[in-house]
């Protein structure tokens, strides 16, 4: 119908619009403009069909109209002639008439505003259908207070399309501890922290916090606890400002400043002409990656979580920003159980644990004085790291090797 085909044109506007830059960079831009010109060919036969149909049925209702009060004057004239009916009668009669057109010619439009609404209403649904397919079962209980004891018991997941992103996953977070989880990409790290938020729930086993199965709690009381810089940043059409104070529109500016500081932004806001009030986002200033994954860290510490999870947040950073960032998070990270997806071994080193993901599954978990030269994974990792660092003086590959620990 119409009413999807300018749904159509709109989506392909707006995914265009947004996604330019890949666009451009796959040099897609020939068959993206053919796709859209496709589209705009449709809707122009459809409109042509309803404008040909319109100039048809148009002029024809028009008619019957006339036709009926020609022969309504005529019939009428002749029993006014004949003294059955009284000019007055006639005249009233042409006059109700006249009224009804309005009404009727009424129940015509407003049932083509009902398709249309039951075109917009698919394409709504559609939306909200969507969101149904993950709705969760909500718990009752009230998490309050949590000591961030996580624990993830026998976990296996699958998304809906496809197979086991994560099998039989259990380990344990101790309140207070930070909990590095590294693998390659597609290895299930950020399909554990989907679970530790409950943006999905495991398909086998539990996840734990404080010892109570996650699907007990009411899911907006256990994400209250949660501070979750997730992997692809997001940020709102608002100022610096609002989107830092996200969770807590109430936060002091000193507040807001105090978690800037903390991520390493705050004197690149200060920089900025309108410092924390300038508007970013798609209708804002234009920040780099690391500037947004910073602010999202910022609005994470502001929850002041006693669970944080850092979903590949410092992924965009030069590793100089990166540790500085660890160095100040040290400090944050003292009260709370900190999860950590990162692929920098300088990074997770410190981390009380180290889970190492493969295809799903855990291939070895430890501190990184265990792992680095255990011949797994983690070492492996490692060691291709250490080497990519020879020439800023690090150790040779061999040596470590050789010293082991
Ligand atoms: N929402 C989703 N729906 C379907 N499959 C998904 C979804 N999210 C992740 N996957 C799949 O699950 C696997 C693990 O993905 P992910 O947890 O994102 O890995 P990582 O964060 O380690 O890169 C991948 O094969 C990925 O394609
Ligand atoms: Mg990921």
């Amino acid at each position: 119908s119409l009413q999807n085909i300018i749904g159509k044109l709109t989506s392909a506007i707006q995914q265009n619009v947004m996604g330019i830059k890949v666009v451009k960079a796959f040099a897609r831009e020939d068959f993206e403009i053919s796709k859209f010109e496709e589209i705009g060919r449709e809707r122009f036969r459809l409109q042509l069909k309803i404008a040909k149909l319109g100039a048809f049925y148009g002029p024809l209702m028009d008619f019957a109209a006339a036709t009926g009060t020609t022969f309504v004057l005529w019939y009428g004239g002749m029993q006014v002639l004949n003294g059955t009916l009284t000019l007055g009668e006639l005249v009233a009669f042409n006059t109700y008439l006249t009224i009804l057109v309005g009404p009727v010619s009424l129940i015509g439009w407003t049932i083509s505003m009902l398709q249309n609404a039951i075109a917009a209403a698919d394409r709504i649904n559609e939306i909200l259908l969507t969101r149904q397919e993950t709705h969760l079962r909500d718990g009752k209980k009230e998490l309050n207070h949590t000591r961030g004891h996580v624990e993830f018991k026998h976990v296996s997941l699958a998304y809906k399309s496809g197979r086991n992103a994560l099998m039989d996953i259990s380990f344990e977070a101790l309140p207070g501890e930070m909990v590095a989880i590294m693998g390659p990409t597609g290895s299930g790290k950020s399909s554990i922290v989907n679970l530790i938020s409950r943006f999905y729930d495991a398909t086998e086993g539990k996840v734990l916090i404080d010892e109570t199965d996650i699907r007990d709690y009411r899911a907006a009381s256990l994400r209250r606890h949660i501070g979750l810089v997730a992997q692809e940043t997001f940020l709102f059409n608002a100022t610096i400002r609002e989107n830092i104070a996200f969770a807590h529109p109430g936060a002091t500016l000193a507040e807001v400043q105090n978690a800037a500081k903390i991520a390493n932004i705050h004197n690149y806001i200060m920089s900025l002409p309108e410092n924390y009030e300038t508007v970013v986002g798609e209708r804002g200033v234009n920040l780099s990656g690391g500037q947004k994954q910073r602010i999202s860290i910022a609005r994470a510490l502001l929850k002041d979580p006693a669970i944080l999870i850092l979903d590949d947040s410092t992924s965009a950073l030069d590793t100089e920003t990166e540790l500085m960032i660890h160095k100040e998070l040290k400090s944050v990270a003292k009260a709370r159980t900190v999860f950590i997806i990162a692929h920098r071994i300088s990074t997770v080193k410190h981390a009380d644990r180290i889970v190492v993901l493969d295809g799903g599954r855990i291939v070895e978990t430890g501190r990184h004085d265990d792992l680095a030269n255990a011949g797994g994974l983690y070492s492996q990792i490692y060691h291709i790291q250490l080497s990519g660092q020879d020439a800023e003086g690090a150790a040779p590959v061999m040596e470590g090797r050789t010293h082991g620990r």
